[in-house]
């Protein structure tokens, strides 16, 4: 269907927006499940291996310091700034990213809830301290000079393919503890006080936009199944299917950073 029947859907209503990997496509950080991306797809970290095992943690943070340089280099494109722009114009209630990116942020969206958290910050397991990537990455890279300029394949979340990672070295906290990445893995489950913000933005919202997310993950998806419930209109972009199509009643199937800066001129 078309951007203008996206438009005919939400007229006069203000919106919740939700929105993955997608997005941020077209800034160079590649999603999980796009056309493109299938024949590389592999196991994402999982949680409970993160915490149990010294060699998972240095094999991600090996990676990370190489994949990172790439999220923070990333600028925000047409279609973060589409969204932005709604948002200042009134016409949103909020926006739901499952991103990690931050660019959302960086494109001007202040009502954003980061549903997997963000790469920008690292958690302390032990005493709960959130500190800086920034300042981390320069720890990495001070500890692991070898690292500091290698280039590896670039998979999603700011990780990459390595090999030799035993030797890597992981600065702890002040405490002692082992830093994580503040983002949700495989195997946590999202914070609920976040859940309950996405819900309330959904509440509030007389509609809402699915862009750039395949809904492959439930905790994407059960917002647009709520939206549902509650009778929402819903419209979907995106390229290819994604598990919210049947409960759209417009999809677009097209690139976000075309689309939604055509619908944001629409509305
Ligand atoms: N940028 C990021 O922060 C990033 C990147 C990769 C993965 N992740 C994490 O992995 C999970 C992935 O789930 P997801 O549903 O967000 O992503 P996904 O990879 O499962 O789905 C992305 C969808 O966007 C579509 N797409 C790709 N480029 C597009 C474009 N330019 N315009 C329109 N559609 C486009 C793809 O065809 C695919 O259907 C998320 O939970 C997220 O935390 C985050
Ligand atoms: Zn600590």
């Amino acid at each position: 269907m078309s951007v203008d029947a996206l438009a005919e859907l939400f007229e006069g209503r203000r919106i919740a927006v939700l929105t993955g990997a997608g997005l941020s496509t077209a800034s160079g950080i590649p999603d999980y499940r796009g056309p493109g991306t299938l024949a590389r797809a592999r196991n994402p970290i999982q949680y409970r291996e993160f915490v149990d095992s010294d060699a998972t943690r240095r094999r991600y943070w090996a990676r990370s310091t190489v994949g990172w340089q790439r999220v923070a280099a990333a600028a925000p494109n047409l279609a973060h700034r589409a969204l932005a722009a709604l948002e200042e114009r009134g016409r949103t209630t909020g926006l739901i990213t499952q991103n990690v990116d931050r660019l959302h942020h960086r494109a001007g969206s202040r009502g954003v809830v980061e549903l997997h958290g963000a790469l920008e910050e690292v958690v302390c397991l032990s005493c709960g301290a959130l500190s800086s990537r920034a300042a981390l990455q320069q720890a990495l890279v001070q500890l692991n000079p070898r690292f500091a300029h290698r280039t590896a394949d670039f998979a999603p979340d700011g990780d990459a393919e390595l090999d030799d990672t035993a030797d890597f070295r992981i600065p702890a906290c002040a405490c002692g503890g082992v830093l994580k990445p503040h983002v949700v893995f495989f195997g946590e489950s999202v914070p609920r006080p976040r859940v309950d913000r996405a819900f309330s933005l959904l509440r509030q919202a007389e509609g809402l936009l699915v862009a750039g997310t395949s809904l492959a993950v439930f905790s994407g998806y059960r917002f647009v199944r709520e939206a549902a419930a509650i009778g929402l209109p819903i419209g979907v972009v995106n390229l290819g299917p994604s598990r919210g199509d049947a409960h759209a009643n417009v999809r677009v199937d097209g690139p976000v950073q075309e689309v939604l800066p055509a619908l944001v001129e629409r509305l």
